[in-house]
């Protein structure tokens, strides 16, 4: 079948049985030393938000993903954008912020208010992700300052975002070094 004729990657919410691919494409985008960052120690214990999870799928077959997690900045409940990966030999066809944009749209109909991650704002940019102010909010470990990127689900939400970003809950017991990320 010649490229033109293929059938094109269609993006659906995530089901209970694409876990288990989503997590290995996961681990080869990433590899082992995602366990490490801090984005990830965020989400050790608690589960994703499940409305959010979408993949692209092409005849049959998962082309990437994206997730979110529930967290709170400060005071405020927002939500985290990661992991986002796309197949290593399907990339630059516009998965990645396809997915994005889905998920982002799916968040803004639930009333999800802003949005965070810890990525290249030039690719981020493109579904309208900024550079934060550095030192306005403050990850639990080290992160590069000039990698945190918010978006404003609801205008100006990003505004009143300041303080400290940890887990919005704990779903699962974790390791005692990181169960304080969940206080407050
Ligand atoms: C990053 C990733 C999700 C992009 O997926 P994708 O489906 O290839 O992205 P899209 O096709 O939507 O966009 C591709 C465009 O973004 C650009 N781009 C990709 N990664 C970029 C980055 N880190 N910084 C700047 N631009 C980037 C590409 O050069 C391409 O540009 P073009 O449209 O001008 O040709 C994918 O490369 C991936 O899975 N990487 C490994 C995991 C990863 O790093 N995830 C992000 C964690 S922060």
């Amino acid at each position: 079948m010649s490229e033109a004729s293929e059938p094109a990657w269609t993006i659906r919410p995530e089901r209970p049985q694409d876990a288990p691919l989503v997590e290995h494409l996961n681990e080869t985008a990433f590899g082992p030393g995602r366990f490490a960052k801090s984005a990830y120690r965020l989400r050790e214990g608690v589960s994703q938000v499940d409305e959010l999870a979408f993949v692209a799928i092409q005849a049959g077959e998962l082309r990437g993903s994206v997730r979110f997690w529930p967290i709170m900045i400060g005071a405020q409940r927002a939500l985290m954008l990661g992991p986002l990966a796309v197949k290593s030999d399907q990339r630059g066809r516009g998965i990645g912020v396809a997915l994005m944009e889905r998920a982002l749209e799916e968040a803004r109909r639930r009333g999800h208010e802003a949005a965070i991650l810890v990525g290249d704002e030039p690719y981020y940019a493109r579904v309208g992700f900024a550079k934060l102010p550095s030192g306005r909010i403050r990850f639990p470990g080290p992160v590069d300052p000039s990698r945190v990127l918010g978006l404003s689900l609801k205008p100006g939400s990003l505004l009143n975002l300041s303080g400290e970003v940890r887990r919005a809950r704990l779903d699962e017991p974790v390791c005692a070094d990181s169960a304080g990320l969940a206080s407050g």
